[in-house]
């Protein structure tokens, strides 16, 4: 195929060229009835193919034209044998693909760090989670992947399993051997599902972890809005090989799409492809470099650690996405979220997440080395022993919890209820500090990095809540949960 092509930008240019007088939707008729600040804002072009999906202009749902000439070039590139666009991320992806590959009952082996996306999956089909113990660093105070020998025993330890899920590449962008857990979950007969949402780029370039299609995966997502140049909200799930029922898997596709799915994300989906399909190698080359060099210059900063390669081999580094830089803060006494907070007072950085111990960098085809320069700035002016403490003084957080340990993340609590049934459960609030042996209705994700540490099902332990009482004491934001103070939480009545 011409990998040049982007048939579905093609159209929605071609509706506006041929200057349709609009009597559907949206209401702003291109712009035309929108409030003038936005408007002015956004430019004509942008509202001209906010469309709908109209004679010509293909349907999300049923694709028959051109959204289904995108998606087999999507498919084409990705060496898929089915690509669908989602507009809805990886969040969408994550729950159609349990509800493709399980039915309500039905066992998933998952990791315990998996997105809360995930967790969506899980309410969503019914299914019972059978949890894996990703690796952990404890000196990086950070979560790697899932190993195959930890897929091998879970899977011979509990009969019934029928389907495996991973996520690799990590937010972090730790990737696992995905070609070893595939082979794995072959033997046993079920597919492989892979959240990669953070690995769209993989395909495209030799000295990038492989792509979870290539290593094996009968499923997988990617959020293309991340590392590549689609819009927010989109992502592509793809499809390989004869485990997966390819009708069901579409239906389910259908359950998730808005019957107005909006048409410049659709559109930015087919050019970020051609882009890859195209270019993607030597831009991937630059950013590479760019983020290489910059991961070099930030270690030579005093008190500034950034892991790259000494730490593939250690348990659940397989490989790394050298376009994530992870700036370690801890030898300088503050915590991530301060190191984040001070880089963007002071110094106009943002980064894309902060944890207790580390800052995360994106580079991405889009970071200059302007950009780069300006990290590393504020990051060497963040270690200065003058440093001034004035206005964010390090908080104190870290240095209590490096003394009592109490930063290690706490252990899986015991499942006792499915939780579907414990989402929609009798329930009520108790006191958070009392909570202690009851069973949790709701999800608690401390944001970021994003990954639940008590879902719905499982019983509330105490090493639970002291440890969440920690992470509100260090500022994290809590997801979640109905009261985000988290003074009380939503528990399942029991008799
Ligand atoms: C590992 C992982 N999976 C899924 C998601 C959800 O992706 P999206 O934001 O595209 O819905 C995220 C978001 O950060 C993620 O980190």
């Amino acid at each position: 195929m011409d990998q040049s092509r982007t048939p579905y930008f093609d159209v929605l240019l071609d509706y506006v060229d041929s200057g349709v007088i609009p009597f559907h939707t949206p209401g702003h008729m291109q712009g035309r009835g929108m409030d003038r600040a936005l408007r002015d804002f956004l430019g004509d072009n942008v509202l001209a193919i906010d469309l709908t999906q109209i004679r010509g202009l293909d349907d999300l749902l049923q694709p028959e034209e051109a959204i289904a000439d995108a998606q087999a070039l999507a498919a084409e590139a990705y060496a898929a044998d089915h690509s669908f666009f989602l507009i809805n991320g990886s969040t969408s992806g994550n729950q159609i693909m349990m509800m493709t590959a399980l039915n309500p009952g039905e066992k998933i082996a998952l990791p315990r760090n998996s997105h809360k996306s995930a967790m969506g999956g899980l309410i969503m089909s019914g299914a019972y989670p059978v949890w894996m113990k990703p690796e952990v660093d404890d000196a990086l105070h950070m979560d790697h992947t899932i190993t195959p020998e930890t897929v091998a025993a879970t899977l011979a330890a509990e009969p019934g399993i029928r389907a495996v899920y991973i996520v690799s590449p990590t937010y972090y962008g730790v990737a696992a051997d995905l070609e070893g857990i595939a082979a794995v979950a072959h033997e046993f007969g079920v597919p492989l599902l892979v959240d990669e949402a953070w690995g769209p780029h993989f395909h495209f370039h030799p000295a990038l972890p492989i792509d979870a299609l290539e290593a094996g995966a009968d499923l997988c997502i990617n959020s293309t809005h991340k590392m590549l140049g689609s819009l927010s909200q989109t992502a592509m799930l793809h499809h390989k090989g004869d485990r997966i029922r390819v009708d069901r898997l579409k239906a389910i596709v259908k359950l998730f799409l808005s019957t107005s799915p909006n048409l410049v994300l659709v559109a930015s989906l087919d050019v970020a492809r051609k882009q890859m399909a195209t270019e993607g190698s030597a831009l991937l080359s630059r950013t590479i470099d760019l983020a290489n060099d910059t991961r070099a210059r930030l270690n030579a900063i005093d008190g500034i650690y950034c892991f790259g390669d000494e730490q593939v081999g250690k348990p659940g580094v397989f490989d790394l996405d050298p376009t994530k830089i992870t700036i370690t803060v801890k030898e300088l006494g503050y915590t991530g979220y301060e190191a984040e907070e001070i880089l963007r007072r002071r110094y106009n950085v943002q980064c894309e997440l902060a944890d207790l111990f580390n800052c995360l960098a994106l580079f991405t085809i889009g970071t200059t080395q302007e950009s780069a320069d300006r990290l590393v700035y504020g990051v060497k002016e963040l270690s200065r022993e003058d440093r001034p403490i004035d206005v964010f003084s390090p908080s104190g957080v870290l240095e209590r919890r490096l003394q009592t340990g109490t930063y290690n993340l706490p252990s899986i609590p015991p499942i006792r209820m499915n939780p579907r049934e414990a989402f929609l459960a009798d329930t009520e609030f108790v006191r958070f500090k009392e909570s202690a042996g009851r069973i949790c209705a709701e999800v608690i994700t401390p944001y970021p990095p994003g990954i639940p540490v008590i879902s719905p099902g499982e019983e509330i332990t105490p090493e639970i809540v002291a440890y969440l009482d920690l992470e509100k004491k260090a500022g994290v934001r809590m997801q979640g949960p109905y009261d985000s103070e988290l003074r009380s939480i939503r528990v399942v009545v029991e008799a």
